[in-house]
């Protein structure tokens, strides 16, 4: 199968192409388009033909449910049954926009979406093409993010023509994907909301306007054998380039001397040995081969860059890559989650 890859403009939005993607996936085929967090690989969601096709595609175990994409909450009625005054509130101030809501399904919704439960992930993207798409095909999308499964998400149309060059016919470049990280995911099938997976809507904005938030335990940690899995996504090995990687924590100072210390040391037993710290460490590094992950103070900026950084280590040919560890406070949540799980929990506390 030949990929075919189209500029879309977002800002001047060329609904001919938008249509014929629209096109495409009311036929069961699958198409690639870019939101604000990472890019998706959709599939026309009420059918289970065509969600077979986003799971070989990716090939994604078949126990991992996806995100149903919505353009207007009038789609819910048909997806889900019941919604609490939290829940609404929280579609009203974040949607469109980064946050996945889990609710009790409906029976329309094939198994295959949510891979057996009786809940489905729910999101309405805010990126000006992905609502075109979703609106031009009328049908809800279900869309996993558009990576080789275990591999880092695509922030760029060029990482989606990496992994999923002839698996799929078509990939919407709408340019760089500005969040860099995956949706929000918020359990609202209970009282109290529970955060499954951090991400661009914090802990922080949640619990300031629908008050107190849990977050799952294994949002840091490996998940345990004998633990419950929410999240069924959280317990594969996740966001991998091929290179080891390294996460080093601790203050600015003591991490500039480790990273030195281990980077020579890697590098005299032959290792090609990749850096990326924050700003300010940079500044104390003194190594003009590393490479920035923004301000220690700002880990939005950490967010848009990391999976593409991991991308570049990998065709950089990198066997290890030391990565500063960022502060765990707003996006820091989000970055540290998908962090951890690329370094397979290798963690350097100095
Ligand atoms: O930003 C995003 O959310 C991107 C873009 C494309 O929208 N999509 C995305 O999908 O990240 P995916 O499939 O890579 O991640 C979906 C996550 C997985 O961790 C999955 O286990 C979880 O959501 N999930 C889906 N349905 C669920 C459910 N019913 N209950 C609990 N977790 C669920
Ligand atoms: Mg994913």
């Amino acid at each position: 199968m030949i990929t075919k890859v189209i500029k879309v403009d977002p800002e001047n939005i060329d609904y001919k192409v938008i249509d014929d993607a629209a096109h495409l996936l009311n036929k069961g085929q699958v198409v690639a388009f870019p939101t604000e967090t990472v890019y998706g690989l959709g599939a026309n969601a009420l059918r289970k033909d065509a969600v077979d096709k986003i799971f070989k595609a990716k090939g994604r175990p078949s126990d991992n449910p996806l995100i149903v994409h919505i353009y207007d909450e009038c789609q819910l009625d048909s997806l889900v049954s019941r919604l609490s005054e939290k829940v609404k509130k929280a579609m009203s101030l974040f949607w469109p926009g980064p946050l996945t809501v889990i609710l009790d399904k409906k029976e329309t919704v094939p198994e295959v979406v949510t891979a057996g439960l009786s809940t489905v992930a729910i999101r309405m993207p805010s990126h000006p093409v992905a609502l075109a798409l979703l609106k031009s095909c009328s049908v809800p999308i279900a869309a996993p993010s558009a990576n080789r499964s275990g591999r880092p998400s695509p922030t760029k149309a060029e990482h989606v023509f990496e992994d999923m060059s002839e698996r799929i016919p078509l990939i919407i470049d709408g340019g760089i994907s500005q969040v860099g990280v995956e949706s929000t995911v918020v359990d609202f099938t209970k009282d109290k909301p529970v955060i499954l997976r951090p991400g661009g809507i914090t802990k922080e904005m949640l619990s300031n306007s629908i008050g107190e938030v849990d977050i799952d335990s294994s949002i840091l940690s490996p998940i345990r054998k004998d633990q419950k899995v929410l999240s069924p996504g959280m317990k594969y090995k996740h966001y991998a380039p091929s290179c080891q990687v390294v996460i080093i924590e601790g203050s600015q100072n003591a991490v500039a001397v480790k990273i030195s210390q281990l980077k020579a040391l890697k590098e005299e037993n032959g290792f090609k040995v990749g850096v990326l710290v924050t700003n300010e460490t940079f500044d104390i590094l003194n190594d003009k081969s590393a490479y920035k992950l923004g301000s220690k103070n700002k880990p939005k900026e950490a967010a848009a860059i990391l999976f593409e950084s991991l991308r570049m280590f990998d065709k950089l040919g990198t066997d290890i890559v030391l990565i500063e560890a960022v502060n765990l406070k707003d996006e820091g949540l989000a970055v540290m989650n998908r962090m951890v799980r690329a370094a397979g929990f290798n963690i350097i506390k100095v």
